[in-house]
């Protein structure tokens, strides 16, 4: 790992204690009635994951020019609303597990909800953390205005429906059984929906609780973009080169299902110049921000992981 994404690392360990609260302020506590979903919602909440999703939003409202250690009340609204994508980004992959879709058995490390509980119980904790995911941005952060509470929740909802991640995740399981006329169009629409589109508006939530200009809302969707083709480019060359122990989850899983994949694709080098190309188009779009903040680590970071 370079410094920059070990001093990133450092930072995310940093921001994890104050996302995981807000996330169990939020979740009705495990012995809330009915008790079995409440807790397996915590399962896998509560796993171990690395926090991207809340962090991106706190870190650009911190690009934004706000002090995220203070309590700005567009900062509170990022907690609130960084952790809401958190609860729908875990209900992806609780569904993204299940046996009909990628049939993996490890998650954050632990045996994946459905294999803990059972597939029903799988499928309404992901409805459950989506549905609170969704109630929390329309309710939630009393510090965002009406207006900006309602376009939050228009936002997100169109990136994670059939035109955003529900799309990506259907395109995704068809290229598996037939490979698509154009492949390398259809992977790339695939990665931009499937993971891309979640972590777009991740940026895009932090600018709508600042209440940004239509143009730098613009620059926030671009360079969203640019971070979400990189990261799941990375997952797919972790899914190669990383170990099941390191990741969490099983490794070499995608070969088996003969997924499309940029490794698959285009080749382990291949993969990695597509991502250094778009590691470098990302650290170009920086300049459309206020200040560059945390984010040059951050992109190091995502070229750097390892899980
Ligand atoms: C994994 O996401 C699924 C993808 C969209 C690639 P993460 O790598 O952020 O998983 P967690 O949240 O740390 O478990
Ligand atoms: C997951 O993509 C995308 C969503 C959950 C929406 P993957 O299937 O590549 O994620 P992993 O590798 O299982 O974490
Ligand atoms: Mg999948
Ligand atoms: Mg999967
Ligand atoms: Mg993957």
């Amino acid at each position: 790992m370079t410094s920059c994404s070990t001093r990133f690392s450092a930072l995310l360990d940093r921001l994890r204690p104050e996302i995981e609260s807000t996330l169990d302020r939020l979740v009705p506590a495990a012995d809330t009635q009915p008790a079995r979903i409440h807790e397996a919602m915590r399962y896998s909440l509560f796993a171990g994951g690395k926090r991207v999703r809340p962090a991106l939003v706190l870190l650009t409202a911190d690009a934004l020019g706000l002090d995220i250690t203070g309590d700005d009340v567009r900062v509170e609204a990022s907690r609130t609303g960084g952790a809401a994508l958190e609860m729908i980004h875990t209900y992806s992959l609780i569904h993204d597990d299940l046996p009909s879709l990628d049939d993996d058995d490890l998650r954050r490390g632990r045996p994946t909800l459905h294999r803990q509980y059972d597939e029903a119980t799988a499928i309404l904790a992901g409805d459950g953390l989506l549905t609170l995911g969704l109630t929390v941005l329309a309710a939630e952060p009393s510090a965002a205005s009406d207006g900006a509470r309602r376009r939050a929740a228009a936002m997100v909802g169109t990136a994670i429906g059939t035109l955003g991640m529900i799309g990506g995740q259907v395109d995704d399981l068809e290229a598996e059984k037939r490979p698509p006329e154009q492949p390398a169009q259809m992977l790339e629409a695939i990665h931009r929906r499937k993971t891309g589109a979640l972590l777009v508006a991740c940026l895009r939530l932090a600018g709508i609780y600042a209440e940004v200009s239509d143009e730098l809302d613009g620059a926030l969707a671009e360079l969203g973009e640019t971070v979400g083709l990189l990261f799941q480019i990375g997952d797919d060359i972790l899914d190669v080169e990383g170990t099941s122990e390191s990741l969490g989850k099983t490794a070499g899983k995608d070969a088996e299902a003969d997924k499309l994949t940029y490794p698959a694709l285009y080749g382990l080098s291949g993969a990695k110049r597509r991502r250094d190309d778009e590691h470098q188009r990302a650290h170009s779009l920086l300049e459309a921000l206020p200040r560059p903040g945390h984010f040059p680590a951050l992109l190091d970071y995502l070229v750097g992981r390892d899980h």
